[in-house]
């Protein structure tokens, strides 16, 4: 059965990346062989992707995809939300979308035939899909670092008892995996 994830790499101190951006900080932890195998492991079972403008910029950029369009890192198909017009990649299948996040759950999960749909981030836009009950699990790569601000996890109230632990684990002194359940809000 498909399952909507949060899957991202997090600063200990509840950021995803740099005011700037940069993700320097997570190039720098010292993985171990578990902990690389965890990305591997885990994209083998997403069968579509969503993320927000600045992501999508961020990977354009990272990639020199505008001058190298082969090296798009995603084979599933991946929805982007902007409300601005913004470049393709000639021969990834990107999809261009804006507005309420359920529609186009709706088609991903469709399009996945059963794998996970991935919310890549940022973390508002994975807000978005929590806000109308559509996120299912949160799988952090915790790095050992505090750098103080910069672009929020996710920034909503989510509190006990619809975040359930399903596991920790530990990779060196740089890195540990936390995987968490949640439980949709009762209606009403
Ligand atoms: N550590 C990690 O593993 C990890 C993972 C993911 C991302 N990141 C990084 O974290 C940062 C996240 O940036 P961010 O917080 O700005 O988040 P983002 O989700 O990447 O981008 C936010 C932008 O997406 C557009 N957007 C979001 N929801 C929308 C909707 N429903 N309809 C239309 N447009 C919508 C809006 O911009 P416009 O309408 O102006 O286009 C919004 O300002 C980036 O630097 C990214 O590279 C890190």
């Amino acid at each position: 059965m498909t399952r909507t994830q949060y899957y991202t790499a997090t600063r200990i101190d509840g950021h995803i990346a740099d005011a700037d951006n940069s993700l320097g900080w997570l190039f720098a932890l010292r993985q171990t062989e578990a902990s690389k195998q965890e990305y591997p492991d885990f994209i083998a079972d997403v069968g579509a992707l969503a993320m927000g403008s600045t992501t999508y910029e961020w990977i354009l950029d990272h990639e020199g995809l505008l001058e190298e369009p082969g090296r798009w890192p995603y084979e599933q198909p991946s929805w982007v939300f902007s409300s601005r017009e913004l470049p393709s990649v000639p021969g990834a299948d990107v999809r261009f979308v804006q507005g309420a996040v359920a529609p186009v759950h709706a088609q991903m999960v469709e399009a996945a035939a059963g794998r996970n749909v991935w919310v890549v981030g940022g973390g508002d836009l994975v807000g978005q899909f929590v806000d109308v009950g559509l996120l299912d699990d949160i799988i952090l790569g915790v790095g050992s670092v505090f750098l103080g601000g910069g672009a929020p996890l996710l920034p909503r109230r989510i509190t006990p008892p619809r975040l359930r632990l399903i596991s920790a684990t530990a990779h060196g002194e740089d890195f540990a995996t936390l995987r968490y359940e949640l439980i949709s809000e009762p209606a009403g």
